[in-house]
């Protein structure tokens, strides 16, 4: 069975991105997937430092994500945009889990094969859609392979219903849909 792991970059209590990835997830486990939908506020991890990787390795929380992503064949992903850019929370966790335990240990372990689709949602108008070209450049450049399709959802405030879907229903079909073409994409391959 097609393992999924579903999470945002975003630790925010009432995250928009939160709400998002929980849609593709339904998705995704509506296409027949296995989904894990997780909590990065779950995985709390010092901002990455070398000194501190070589003094104690690797943080607990951390290695526990990095062996979740090892475990799961493919990832949705909703990150919220800053500046710009993908969330630091992300970044970080995706630092700590790109790092080697041991020599023999293959380079990119928890990435490299894997498929990915990606997602965002700010309160802005183009919806995180900024943060998603670094997103995507950055998985790429570690062996996940993204799927073309993406969404990033504009106006996140009032974008979603009170249940946590998008009041809209073409928008809620879409993202469902993502975590479906994810399955898909996986199963093909
Ligand atoms: C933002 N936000 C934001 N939004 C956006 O569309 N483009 C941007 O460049 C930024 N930049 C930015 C920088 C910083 C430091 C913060 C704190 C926020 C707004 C952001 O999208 C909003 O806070 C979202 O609600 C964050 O996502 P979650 O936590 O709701 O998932």
């Amino acid at each position: 069975m097609t393992k999924i792991l579903a999470f945002a970059g975003s630790s925010r209590k009432q995250s928009f991105n939160k709400k998002l990835v929980a849609i593709a997830a339904q998705g995704a486990a509506k296409a027949g997937a296995k989904v894990t939908l997780i909590d990065l506020a779950d995985y709390p991890a010092p901002i990455f430092n070398q000194d501190l990787e070589n003094e104690q390795g690797i943080p607990d929380k951390a290695r526990e994500f990095k062996r979740l992503l090892i475990e799961h064949d493919g990832f949705l992903i909703a990150s919220p945009e800053y500046n710009s850019a993908f969330s630091p929370l992300l970044k970080n966790m995706i630092d700590w889990a790109s790092r080697k335990e041991s020599d023999d240990e293959p380079p990119l372990l928890a990435f490299k094969g894997k498929m990915a689709a990606i997602m965002a949602t700010s309160p802005g108008g183009l919806g995180g859609l900024r943060g998603l070209m670094f997103l995507r450049l950055l998985l790429s450049n570690i062996g996940v392979t993204v799927l073309a399709e993406q969404m990033a959802i504009p106006s996140a405030v009032t974008a979603f219903a009170a249940d946590g879907s998008l009041a809209d229903q073409q928008q809620q079909q879409s993202v469902h849909s993502l975590g479906h073409q994810l399955v898909e994409a996986i199963v093909r391959l």
